[in-house]
């Protein structure tokens, strides 16, 4: 008897293929809406690998209104997962519509049919990012929202807003999920991190670099008011950040929440520096890493790393998971798919 039928959107990317994992393992019927503009078809298959079952998967693209009532028309969900955005900082600087286009409409479509639905819990997948650089660390979720640094980020400031306003005004369950930097893989390898083109982001930088696949490593700036003067972030497992998702879930299926739009930070509360992960990686895989110092990146934050207790107290749910073992998973990852995708 399945304990409840979710649509995870942006389910075969990186967290929502590993949210999918634990969602099955738990009994949930999903149901992954994914339109492949982030990743590959393949996931499906890992998913499968881990889970041992094959979850439904419509190839939809949700910012489209059309195709999206067409796909929840006469559909039951006790839960929507909000994955699917576009996330790429540099990107959303370049193409802001591309992605006020992409992440705020997909999520007004989705947050018509839960106003016909308020049974229907919904979860958003938000992040740090919208806390700029906070004044106090460790960041709390009564930190001030500050002026967004990107498109990216402002899509999902004003993605919060609108969920809470019309939470508000129609009485349905829903959480935002603030995470912090997720890094690792899932411990058999099968499902993990798709960077298409050159990674953005620190840690598949560097396992593609220690794969050879990618020159030295550049560390953004050495001159912050750090403990080694590189930049400070809490990365968190993304197993750890998906069983948080399931928690969130079962608050809301539970009708546990206390406020229409409730806000929880998803970290490990420990900040760690670059140089600090690169010490990691090397530790946890044996592998050395070539890296060199460069300029500061636009936009980068001195310092970010979550208060976890809202999490701890109201949600119950705790990281379990070192840094040492994301480099673990995250290595074993680079070497279960080789080369990156050629860029598209
Ligand atoms: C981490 C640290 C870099 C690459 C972004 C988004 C955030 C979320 C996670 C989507 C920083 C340094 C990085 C490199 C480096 N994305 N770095 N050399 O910028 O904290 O967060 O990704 O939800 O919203 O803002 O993550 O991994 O890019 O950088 O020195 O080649 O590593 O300067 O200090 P970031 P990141």
């Amino acid at each position: 008897m399945s304990k409840g039928r979710i649509l995870v959107t942006g389910g075969l990317g990186y967290i929502g293929a590993h949210t999918a994992v634990e969602l099955l393992a738990k009994g949930y019927d999903v149901v992954l809406a994914d339109n492949l503009s982030n990743t590959r078809k393949e996931v499906l298959e890992g998913i499968e690998a881990v889970s041992g079952q094959r979850p439904t998967w419509w190839n939809v693209d949700i910012a489209d209104p059309s195709a999206t009532r067409a796909a929840l028309s006469e559909q039951h969900f006790d839960g929507i997962i909000h994955f699917a955005a576009y996330k790429a900082v540099g990107e959303s600087v370049a193409e802001p519509l591309k992605y006020y286009q992409n992440n705020l409409t997909s999520l007004v479509n989705l947050l018509a049919y839960v106003q016909s639905h308020p049974s229907c819990g919904f979860i958003f997948s938000s992040s740090c990012t919208v806390y700029g650089q906070a004044d106090d660390l460790p960041i709390t979720e009564a930190a001030p929202i500050k002026p967004a640094e990107s498109p990216y980020g402002n899509t999902k400031q004003i993605g919060e807003e609108v969920i809470k306003e019309t939470a508000q005004a129609k009485g349905l369950k829903t959480i935002a999920l603030r995470y912090f930097n997720p890094i690792g893989a899932h411990h058999s390898a099968s499902i993990g991190e798709l960077p298409l083109g050159v990674p953005q982001n620190l840690v598949p930088f560097i396992t593609q670099s220690a794969a050879g696949l990618r020159g030295p490593l550049q560390i953004f700036g050495q001159d912050y008011p750090t403990a080694d003067g590189t930049a400070v972030r809490d990365y968190i497992h993304v197993v750890d950040l998906a069983l948080a998702h399931i928690v969130a879930l079962e608050r809301l299926m539970d009708n546990a929440q206390e406020a229409p739009m409730e806000v929880f930070n998803l970290g490990t509360g420990k900040g760690s520096t670059v140089l600090e992960v690169i010490q990691a990686f090397e530790r946890a895989t044996g592998q050395k890493l070539a890296w060199s110092y460069a300029p500061r990146r636009a936009g980068d934050v001195v310092a970010a790393y979550a208060d976890t207790t809202r999490a701890t107290q109201v949600l119950g749910w705790t990281a379990q998971k070192s840094l040492d073992e994301a480099m673990r998973d995250a290595w074993a990852w680079q070497l279960a798919i080789g080369a990156p995708e050629k860029e598209a």
